[in-house]
């Protein structure tokens, strides 16, 4: 079973991705909801979470991690990686490479929070493409909290999304990467927003990839004709992940409710 988590909805973009990829492996999903946001939490107080996050996926029987949080990969991966030797984790980062590789103008955006942005994780990566392009990021601020509360559309949201593009296109950006997980729902505003030169990246496909590799590669991998169970945890009982998940996934699952401790 894959056990993923994030700090709240915006996960369920790489969820839905890897359900359609990967249609007979059971996962299970938790949504630290309780905590949400982490962009402007201690990068010590993150590590925690993803700690007892990850010790109650393996009690549940996770064989994989998938952090599906770029804030939480920045933040714990190295910490997780070293505390769990033998536990595949497969962690996001911000697509810069194929954004890179397609610029025209050799500007591309990266929208992501904050704490992404100020990590380490961060700055090997754009320094890394830096020499083939201009990196122009740029905090999203406000996100986080329009797709947990179900905002996609509203005049608010439109404001709130326009404000963290105008310093994007005035740098010429011909990309944009999304770098954290709840920006995806965001994409169709985004799409009406933007010139239709501008391409959004998305990596969720990459990382379903490197799933499925890894469980390949430790024949983890669920058999042909096995059927694949899904479980919903959050650490907010609000009931707001059913509601964003029927309206915006179309799906009726229930969700659990775990209190789990800080
Ligand atoms: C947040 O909780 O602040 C955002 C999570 C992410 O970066 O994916």
């Amino acid at each position: 079973m894959i056990g993923m988590f994030d700090s709240g909805l915006g996960g369920l973009s790489v969820w839905r991705q890897l359900v359609q990829a990967l249609p007979h492996e059971s996962v299970l999903y938790l949504a630290d909801q309780g905590y949400c946001p982490y962009g402007p939490r201690p990068q010590a107080q993150i590590i925690a979470r993803a700690e007892v996050i990850t010790d109650y996926l393996l009690a549940q029987g996770a064989s994989l991690l998938l952090i599906a949080c770029n804030t939480a990969t920045s933040a714990a991966v190295r910490h997780l990686r070293a505390r769990y030797p033998v536990l595949p984790i497969v962690g996001m980062e911000p697509a810069i490479k194929p954004a890179v590789q397609a610029t025209q103008s050799g500007k591309v955006g990266v929208l992501a929070t904050r704490a992404t942005l100020a990590g380490s994780k961060f700055h090997e990566l754009a320094g890394q493409f830096s020499e083939h392009a201009q990196i122009v990021s740029q905090p999203g601020e406000g996100f986080v909290e329009l797709v947990e509360s179900g905002d996609l559309t509203s005049p608010q949201a439109r404001d709130t999304v326009n404000r963290a593009l105008a310093p994007l296109l005035a740098a010429g950006v011909d990309h944009v990467v999304l770098g954290c997980t709840h920006y995806p729902f965001l994409a169709p505003l985004l799409r009406q927003l933007l010139p239709p030169h501008i391409d959004l990246i998305d990596p969720s496909d990459a990382v379903v990839r490197q799933t499925a590799r890894l469980l390949d590669q430790h024949q983890l991998a669920a058999p042909a004709d096995a059927v694949a169970q899904y479980r919903f945890v959050s650490t907010d009982d609000s009931g707001s992940m059913h509601a964003f998940m029927q309206q915006i996934l179309g799906r009726d699952d229930a969700v659990e409710y775990l209190p789990l401790p800080g």
